[in-house]
């Protein structure tokens, strides 16, 4: 697709209804020959505009009105390309933890997590946050944490009364980030998208708890890695293999095959991924009621619930 329609589609399907400044952005570089043959110049793979536009925000094109920013794009491009060649859209949303952790809380603990696709592994810490379920509030037994993950539900939603123990933390990822550096959380935070100032607050919050108590991350693809992964993990504990918004980035065959690997590891899984992304659950999936965009949370293979992609909402599909 020309940069120009991938520019026009993202501000009309992606950014509209959620980040007003992206969406004009969006729309005028759709519509600026200067800067969409910059962008043309591009591999094709990085010309997403999401990557491109937080590459812009950590080389200072910032600038509003447009005419500003389309000029501040094209003296800072060298920087800017620089940065699309090295990063990767890799957001890391800490608010998945809140539609992970009914599916956590049926499994008998202690807990050792494993994530694939981890990112800086922000979703390793189910423990450590606060969560407001609808009217019921869960905090960590020290008191609030400050990340504090707000998920509307409907249907009948098993909210624990106490968070689990977690006595491992480990993961995997293509191109693991670093809570702790600060270049890195610099990164995640341009991915989250102007006006969400919430995201962001808790994106920095959970990078400081992640920070202070770094899990283990190995380099790599997760079907090469998550066998010694599960392995490595304490055998008094249920050992629980999960990830969020990952496997559409394979192709069918290595989700078949990590399908086929997790299934038989001693392990839980907990998959939470796009409707279709895993097609052993389409047939056992309700269809959604709505059509916004929204996760299919499952456990071992048996699909639980429709969840919000930033972990803003559950839809249990057993009403209440
Ligand atoms: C959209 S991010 C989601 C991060 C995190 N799971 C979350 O929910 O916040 C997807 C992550 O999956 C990683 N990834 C994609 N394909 C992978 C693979 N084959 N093996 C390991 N990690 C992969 C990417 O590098 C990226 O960090």
């Amino acid at each position: 697709m020309e940069p120009a329609q991938r520019f026009r589609d993202f501000a009309l399907r992606e950014a509209r209804d959620n980040s007003p400044l992206y969406h004009r952005r969006a729309l005028d570089i759709s519509t600026d020959p200067t800067v969409l043959a910059l962008i043309g110049r591009l591999p094709t793979d990085k010309q997403q505009p999401n990557l491109i536009l937080a590459a812009a925000r950590v080389n200072g094109a910032n600038a509003i009105p447009y005419r500003e920013f389309s000029e501040q794009l094209r003296q800072n491009w060298p920087a800017i390309s620089a940065t699309v060649s090295t990063r990767r859209t890799q957001t890391n949303e800490a608010g998945r933890a809140a539609t992970l952790l009914p599916a956590l809380a049926r499994l008998p603990g202690p807990l050792s997590l494993i994530e694939v696709g981890a990112s800086a592994g922000l979703c390793l810490y189910p423990d450590r946050f606060s969560y407001r379920y609808n009217a019921a509030a869960l905090d960590p037994p020290d008191g609030p944490s400050p990340v504090v993950l707000t998920c509307r539900t409907t249907g009948a939603v098993p909210i624990p009364d106490r968070l689990p123990r977690v006595v491992h933390r480990a993961g995997v990822d293509l191109h693991p980030l670093d809570a702790g550096d600060s270049a890195d959380r610099q990164w995640l935070a341009a991915l989250v998208w102007p006006g969400q100032d919430e995201r962001l607050a808790r994106l920095h919050a959970a990078c400081a708890i992640a920070a202070a108590d770094p899990p283990t991350i190995l380099t790599g693809d997760l079907n090469d890695q998550v066998t010694e992964l599960v392995q490595a993990a304490p055998r008094d504990s249920s050992v629980v293999v999960f990830h969020s918004a990952v496997l559409t980035y394979l192709s069918p065959q290595a989700r078949a095959d990590f399908r086929a690997t997790v299934r038989n590891l001693p392990c839980h899984w907990i998959s939470q991924e796009g409707t279709g992304v895993l097609p052993s659950l389409v047939d056992r999936t309700p269809a959604p009621a709505s059509k916004a965009a929204q996760l299919v949370l499952a456990l071992d293979d048996e699909p639980l619930a429709f969840a919000g992609p930033h972990g803003q909402s559950l839809d249990w599909f057993v009403p209440a």
